[in-house]
């Protein structure tokens, strides 16, 4: 069902946890499942210096937050604002149909953690 991507980022997920001194947090659930995702960041001059997250979900859920974290790092937030879950269900090889919402929601938390850091700033 799964891709060797998504299996990797699963199983070993990159950029878990909460930033240290995080200027832009967000955090999601999904209506269709009722899953969870958080997402902290630490931007300097615009620059996403370091991201991670939590993720109370499911396989597909993880692996699209650890890959969405691991496209961003180094980014600008105008970047991270044009990542979409398509682009993070490519790098990912694929996911099946009825786990595409999954994908959504690391979207979604990372623009929230974005839209948190501009109104803060
Ligand atoms: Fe809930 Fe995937 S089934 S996020």
């Amino acid at each position: 069902m799964y891709t060797d991507k998504v299996m990797e980022n699963f199983q070993n997920p990159q950029n878990v946890g909460v930033v240290e001194n995080a200027n832009a947090k967000y955090m999601v659930g999904s209506p269709e499942c009722g899953d969870i995702m958080e997402m902290t960041m630490r931007i300097e001059n615009d620059v996403i210096e370091d991201i991670k997250f939590r993720t109370f979900g499911c396989a597909a859920a993880i692996a699209s937050s650890s890959m969405a974290t691991q496209l961003l790092k180094g980014k600008t937030i105008e970047e991270a604002m044009k990542l979409t879950n398509d682009e993070v269900i490519s790098a990912l090889g694929g996911l099946p149909p009825q786990k595409i919402h999954c994908s959504v929601l690391a979207e979604e938390a990372i623009k929230g953690a974005i839209d948190n850091y501009k109104n803060n700033g």
